[in-house]
């Protein structure tokens, strides 16, 4: 009986770890949960214009979006592929009373079309980024704003960084933009 519960409790163990651990990692970026004021400092960083869609590809626990939401009147799109992580985001979600404008949605990012984007937002290793990147650009609004947190991405200009160097902006543009205007 004992035994039979210990290799339950092994086998959830190794479930949860699979999915926090070794999936996120083998698809993309494991987790790394922000601190506030970097939350803050990256909202402030992204230049976000009320109504705004913002996705997050591999939104963790939601934070981002539900701070954008809040305090900024953004609207957010989650795409995690680790369904613990799904589950506390959405409960984060409803918590935080934003449940109209945040959405989480389970979902492998390299499968997601991102056509109606104003900003994607994106926390990820470099591998990651390079994969998903090349494939995306070409269906992405030219108005699109990247942002991305600790990695740059590699053979794109930014057109804006942080005093630490650790948050990037690119903007498409797509050669639309005349002497300023667009
Ligand atoms: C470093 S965390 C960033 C979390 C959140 N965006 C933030 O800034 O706090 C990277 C997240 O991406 C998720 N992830 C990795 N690969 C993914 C994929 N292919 N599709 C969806 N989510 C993925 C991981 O599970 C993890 O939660």
């Amino acid at each position: 009986m004992i035994v039979t519960s210990l290799s339950i409790l092994v086998l959830v163990f190794f479930i949860i770890l699979s999915g926090v651990v070794v999936l996120p990692a083998f698809f993309g970026s494991p987790w790394h949960p922000l601190l506030p004021r970097t939350i803050r400092e990256i909202l402030d960083f992204a230049e976000i214009q009320p109504g705004d869609k913002i996705y997050d590809l591999g939104s963790g626990d939601g934070r981002i979006l539900i701070q954008a939401a809040h305090h900024y009147d953004a609207v957010g799109v989650g795409l995690e592929i680790d369904p613990l992580k799904v589950w506390i985001a959405r409960k984060l979600v409803r918590r935080a009373g934003v449940s109209d404008r945040v959405q989480i949605q389970r979902k492998n990012f390299n499968d997601f079309d991102f056509h109606d984007a104003d900003i994607i937002y994106v926390y990820l290793t470099h591998q990651a980024l390079d994969r998903l990147f090349p494939k995306i650009l070409p269906y992405l609004k030219p108005s699109t704003r990247i942002i991305s947190y600790r990695f740059c991405l590699r053979n794109m200009q930014p057109c804006k960084t942080n005093n630490k160097q650790n948050l990037f902006m690119y903007r498409l543009d797509k050669g639309l933009r005349v002497d300023g205007y667009s």
